[in-house]
């Protein structure tokens, strides 16, 4: 796997951009943007940061889908971000209009690529990205898992002061207020979390963590890019690496947790094939409820897109 396509040069695009440069686990990036110039500024100066972070990764910019020919992995990041004030669903028909028009022009240069959607309502977009394309499911998904968990597991590395790389969690459901952070499967260095933090701070991280990425644009006055970017790359190294890594995945289900033709989080193997198999962990009566309530909440989303 050598060529990597990210769409849309806005603050989540030239980061997933940058990180995967630093990686240096690809040969190339191309980064595209309807506005050209802003991809080949972006792309010129993550290059010229080679010589001093020494990688490799050649990085141009373009508005011209020439450029992407036989593109390994896409990232899509294209369209509009929140506003204070607004929610992803908010975001629905100027960006299933711009993924729509995305996947056309990527499948015009490159036959069977996978497909990692970045661009909100997530699960919706993953969704059109997925009717548009044609291809497998396997090869069509979506970013927000991982960054939900990040968040989750930040908020509690605070709490319990100790290190984020020990949190150890599993958050499902759809990339919306409805997700499904999951304390019991959640452990520090394989501790179980509920050893460790009171019910009711643990209660507080989950509702916190459930509306973290509005707790950003409040601050910021539009959506996040570090984590989000960091987080979409770390999925194209386990791809790009054939690891295997285990990680929350929006992907389309077809009877998993008992739902059909839903997309939601769910821990997936990310592997050379992109999905290589969706995993099915056991969910008590509660959890499977609020996993069942997410889904509806996102089949009621992707109902407003059928319709548009
Ligand atoms: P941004 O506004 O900084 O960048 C978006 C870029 O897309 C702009 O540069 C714009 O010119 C470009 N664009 C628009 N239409 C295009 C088209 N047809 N072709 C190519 N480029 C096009 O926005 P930001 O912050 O980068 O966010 C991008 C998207 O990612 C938003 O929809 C946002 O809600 C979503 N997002 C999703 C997250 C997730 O967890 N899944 C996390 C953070 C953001
Ligand atoms: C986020 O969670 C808005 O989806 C974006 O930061």
């Amino acid at each position: 796997m050598s060529k990597v396509t990210v769409i849309g040069a806005g603050n989540v695009g030239a980061t997933v951009a940058n990180v995967l440069a630093h990686k240096d686990i690809v040969k190339e990036v191309v980064l595209v943007d309807i506005v050209g110039d802003l991809a080949k500024g972006k792309s010129l100066d993550t290059w010229q940061q080679a010589p001093i972070d020494y990688y490799s990764t050649s990085i141009t910019g373009t508005s011209d889908y020439k450029e992407t020919a036989n593109s390994d992995i896409v990232v899509i990041t294209a369209g509009i971000p929140r506003k204070p004030g607004m929610s992803r669903d908010d975001l629905i028909s100027t960006n299933a209009n711009i993924v729509t028009s995305v996947v056309k022009s990527i499948l015009e240069y490159s036959k069977d690529p996978i497909i990692i959607v970045v661009s909100n309502p997530l699960d919706v977009m993953t969704y059109a990205a997925l009717k548009a394309s044609g291809l497998n499911k396997n090869k069509v998904f979506g970013m927000a898992g991982i960054l939900d968990t990040a968040r989750y597991r930040a908020f509690l590395a605070t709490e319990l002061n100790v290190s984020p790389k020990d949190i150890q969690a599993l958050l499902m459901g759809g990339h919306g207020d409805t997700m499904v952070p999951l304390p019991r499967y959640t452990t520090v260095a394989g501790i179980p979390v509920t050893e460790m933090i009171s019910e009711e701070k643990l209660n507080a991280i989950v509702e916190r963590t459930k509306v973290g990425g509005g707790e950003l644009v409040k601050l910021m006055g539009t959506s996040a890019w570090y984590a989000p970017g960091a987080a979409a790359a770390q999925m194209v190294e386990s791809i790009v690496k054939d690891e295997n890594r285990v990680f929350p995945v929006c992907a389309k289900l077809e009877g998993e947790y008992g739902l059909n033709d839903v997309f939601v989080g769910v821990p997936v193997k990310l592997g050379k094939n992109g999905i290589e198999s969706i995993i099915e962990v056991k969910l008590n009566k509660e959890e499977m409820a609020l996993l069942n309530e997410s889904a509806s909440a996102v089949k009621s989303v992707m109902d407003v897109f059928d319709n548009m």
